[in-house]
């Protein structure tokens, strides 16, 4: 968007599908787009939201003012007035709805992972590019600034060739014994456990700094294999104290040794029940010359060693400030804090942008596919224990 460009602003229907955390976190992403990006030539107007428990998209029109509610998505797919669709539902719902939507003309902005496996991601990067829509993917992590600051950092060679590199996403959303076996625990709704959840998004940051990773090995495990089924209705980590137990069907945590095409070699290991680690994801890339770390609990900054020393050479905290990535949308200078939502509106305003401008801009369906076949190759690893070789990248 350039300074000086003229204000032509479209109206752009825009629909939800599913209103538990992630519905609601783009909804008020689309709202806040104009705020924050105000000479993007597209203006998203709240048409309607999808939801299966009763009542609860009538709440989020009340709330968030869509024009109409629908029990069921399909609705959604008819509706003329809807040009773009977050779809926002759990992951065995993706393939069907984001293949429905791409058929029916809509532009879609989908959720990681992307469905169950990698088949499931491919059939929806397919029909994006047969129906010739734009498709935009939730891996948000990327789109904080200091992320492209350091993939900036990393890309220019000033901390040298990366030698390794340690990925982690560490969190304990799971780790209550009363926390709730909802569909993130079953095979047929969630698909894996914390490789979906979490490790899609170590996998997506690891390409985005270091390119394409060629071979892999990794071990899972399941630490709670029992959990209380839900009582009621249920958005996000809900507990259940007191429901009829059930089996947790997918893994509650993944290590993995990776290999890279630059010939940098990596770890990444994710957790959805480490008690006393709340959202602990981040990275250290170490390269020849230096290295760059960052946290996203300080997600402003990074931690960055440059030089000629080698040896006892200084570490800085770097706060990033208004030309990394789209921080100037948000702040006037370096360390104001930037929040978790503020990278879902970055997110939104590149799905719209890519609308407006008919070409991708930000994530796409490729990069979902790149992901959920390195998570297939985990979950293949895990099996038979052995290294498992990624097909190079199409
Ligand atoms: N990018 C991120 O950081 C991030 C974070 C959390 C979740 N996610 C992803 O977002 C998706 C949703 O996760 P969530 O945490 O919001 O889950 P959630 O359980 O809070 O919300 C899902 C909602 O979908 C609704 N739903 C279920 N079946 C439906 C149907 N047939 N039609 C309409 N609505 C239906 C549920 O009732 C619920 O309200 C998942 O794919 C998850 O992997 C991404």
């Amino acid at each position: 968007m350039g300074k000086g460009r003229a204000l032509v602003v479209d109206a752009l229907g825009v629909a939800v599908v599913g209103f538990g955390w992630m519905g609601r976190v783009h909804t008020q992403a689309y709202a806040r787009v104009p705020h924050h990006f105000p000479r993007l030539g597209v203006r998203p107007e709240l048409v309607a939201v999808a939801e299966e428990v009763p009542g609860r998209a009538e709440e989020a029109a009340a709330r968030y003012g869509f024009a109409s509610t629908y029990r069921d998505w399909r609705d959604i797919a008819a509706d003329a007035r809807v040009g773009a669709v977050s779809i926002t539902a759990p992951n065995f719902l993706h393939r069907e709805i984001g293949v429905a939507m791409a058929e029916a003309g809509k532009h879609i902005w989908i959720e990681k992972p992307v469905g169950l496996t990698a088949a499931d991601a491919r059939a929806v990067a397919d029909a994006v590019a047969r129906a010739r829509v734009q498709g935009t993917v939730g891996f948000n992590y990327r789109n904080a600034p200091a992320v492209e600051a350091a993939r900036e950092l990393i890309a220019s060679g000033e901390i040298g060739a990366v030698t390794h590199v340690r990925i982690r996403l560490l969190s304990d959303y799971a780790a209550h014994p009363d926390g709730a076996l909802t569909w993130r625990y079953e095979r047929e709704r969630g698909g894996s456990g914390v490789l979906g959840d979490l490790a899609s998004h170590g996998v997506d940051l690891a390409r985005f700094l270091l390119g394409d990773i060629t071979s892999l090995v990794a071990d899972t495990a399941v630490f709670i294999p029992r959990r209380a089924r839900p009582t009621g209705a249920t958005a996000g980590h809900a507990l259940a104290a007191g429901g009829e137990p059930g089996p947790v069907e997918n893994e509650d945590y993944v290590n993995c040794l990776l290999r890279f095409a630059s010939g940098a070699r990596g770890v990444l290991e994710a957790c959805r029940v480490s008690v006393g680690e709340q959202n602990d994801y981040g990275f250290e890339v170490h390269g020849t010359r230096g290295a760059v770390s960052w946290d996203f609990r300080r997600m402003n900054e990074l931690a960055v060693s440059r030089g000629t020393a080698y040896q006892d050479q200084p570490v800085s905290t770097v706060y990033v400030g208004p030309g990394a990535g789209e921080f100037a949308a948000f702040q006037p200078g370096a360390a104001n804090a930037m929040g978790y939502d503020d990278l879902k509106v970055i997110e939104a305003y590149r799905f719209l942008r890519s609308i407006a401008e008919g070409r991708p801009y930000g994530t796409t369906l490729a990069d979902a596919v790149h992901s959920a076949t390195v998570l297939d190759a985990m979950t293949r690893s895990a099996r038979t224990g052995a290294w498992t070789a990624l097909e190079p990248a199409s």
